[in-house]
C-alpha cells in the first residue's frame, strides 16, 4: 500500500502553509460532504476542510455511490463561502483542475477532465467530484466541494461493478503515490485557481484538459433523451458545446458524458 497514515496533527502540519481555516479529520465517516454540509450550517469558515480515511456512504453525482476503502484513497471536502453567486457552477471544475495539476506533478501523465468534472487518466476514471450548494431561502450559505481519488491500486475492485472503466493513480503511474503529498498539491492548486475563477485562463485551462475533444460522444441527461455530438469546447460560462450530425452547434447544461464505447453507469443503477 502506498500511503501516509493520516491524523489531525500530520494534516495540520503539512497544510499549515495553505489558507485552510480549519480541519476536521475522521478515521471513518459516512460522507465527508455530509460532514462538511453540517459544519457549514454550524458556521464553518471559508476554506475549512474535512478529510476521511474511509467512507461508509460516500456519495457521487446522480445519486450514485462512491466507495472509499481505508488507507487506499483520498476523500475530502472543502467548504467555500463565495462572495459572488455567479460562479457557482465553476467550483466542481475547480476541483477537477486542482486534481489534474497535482497528478501531473507525480509523473509523466496527462490527466483529462470528462465534462463536467470527472478526472481520467488514459480514459479511465480515477477521481470523481461532487460540488453541492447549500441555500437558506435564496441566500447562498456556501458550497461543499467533495473530491474522491483512487490512489492505491487496492482502491478499485472488480466487484465494485464500474461500467465506466475505473483505475487508480498507482496503476496509471506504475508506482506508489503518497496520499499526503497528493492532497497537499491538490489543495495548493485549488486555492491558486480559485483566485482565477472568473478569468479566461481558468476556462482555457479547462478546455486544454477537456477529454474527447473532437470526438463523438453520447450525453445522458436526467429525465431527457440522450444527445449525440462532437465535443467542441467549454464556453466562458462553463457550458459544454457540441456539434450534432446535422452541423447544428448546441449548448449542454447538464448530463453525463459517455464516449462511443463506454458506459458511465454502474450495473445496479
Ligand atoms: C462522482 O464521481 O459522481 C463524484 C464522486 C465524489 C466522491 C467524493 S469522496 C469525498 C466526498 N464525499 C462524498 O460523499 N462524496 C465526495
Amino acid at each position: 500500500m502506498s500511503t501516509s497514515e493520516f491524523n489531525l496533527a500530520s494534516l495540520r502540519s503539512r497544510l499549515s502553509h495553505l489558507p485552510i481555516a480549519g480541519i476536521m479529520y475522521h478515521e471513518i465517516t459516512g460522507s465527508t460532504n455530509d460532514d462538511a454540509l453540517q459544519w457549514l450550517d454550524q458556521g464553518a469558515e471559508d476554506g475549512s476542510l474535512v478529510v476521511a480515511d474511509e467512507q461508509t456512504s460516500g456519495r457521487g453525482r446522480m445519486q450514485r455511490k462512491w466507495i472509499t476503502r481505508k488507507g487506499t484513497a483520498l476523500a475530502f471536502s472543502l467548504i467555500f463561502r463565495p462572495a459572488k453567486q455567479q460562479y457557482l457552477s465553476l467550483y466542481a471544475p475547480l476541483g477537477a483542475l486542482g486534481v489534474c495539476a497535482a497528478l501531473e506533478q507525480q509523473g509523466n501523465i496527462q490527466p483529462q477532465i470528462k465534462w463536467p468534472n470527472d478526472v481520467l487518466i488514459r480514459g479511465r476514471k480515477i477521481s470523481g467530484i461532487l460540488a453541492e450548494a447549500a441555500w437558506q431561502d435564496d441566500r447562498l450559505k456556501g458550497i461543499v466541494l467533495g473530491i474522491g481519488i483512487n490512489v492505491a491500486s487496492t482502491a478499485v475492485r472488480l466487484e465494485d461493478g464500474f461500467l465506466f472503466p475505473a483505475d487508480s493513480v498507482q496503476n496509471c503511474l506504475g508506482k506508489e503515490i503518497d496520499r499526503m503529498d497528493l492532497l497537499v498539491e491538490i489543495l495548493r492548486s485549488i486555492f491558486f485557481w480559485r483566485q482565477k475563477l472568473d478569468s479566461p485562463e481558468f476556462i482555457q485551462e479547462w478546455n486544454n484538459r477537456l477529454a474527447f475533444r473532437g470526438e463523438e460522444i453520447r450525453i445522458n441527461r436526467p429525465g431527457q433523451g440522450p444527445l449525440i455530438g462532437e465535443v467542441l469546447r467549454i464556453a466562458p460560462d462553463g457550458v459544454l458545446w457540441i456539434r450534432q450530425k446535422n452541423g447544428r452547434e448546441i449548448p449542454v447544461l447538464a448530463g453525463d458524458v459517455e464516449s462511443g464505447m463506454i458506459n458511465t453507469m454502474r450495473p445496479e443503477e
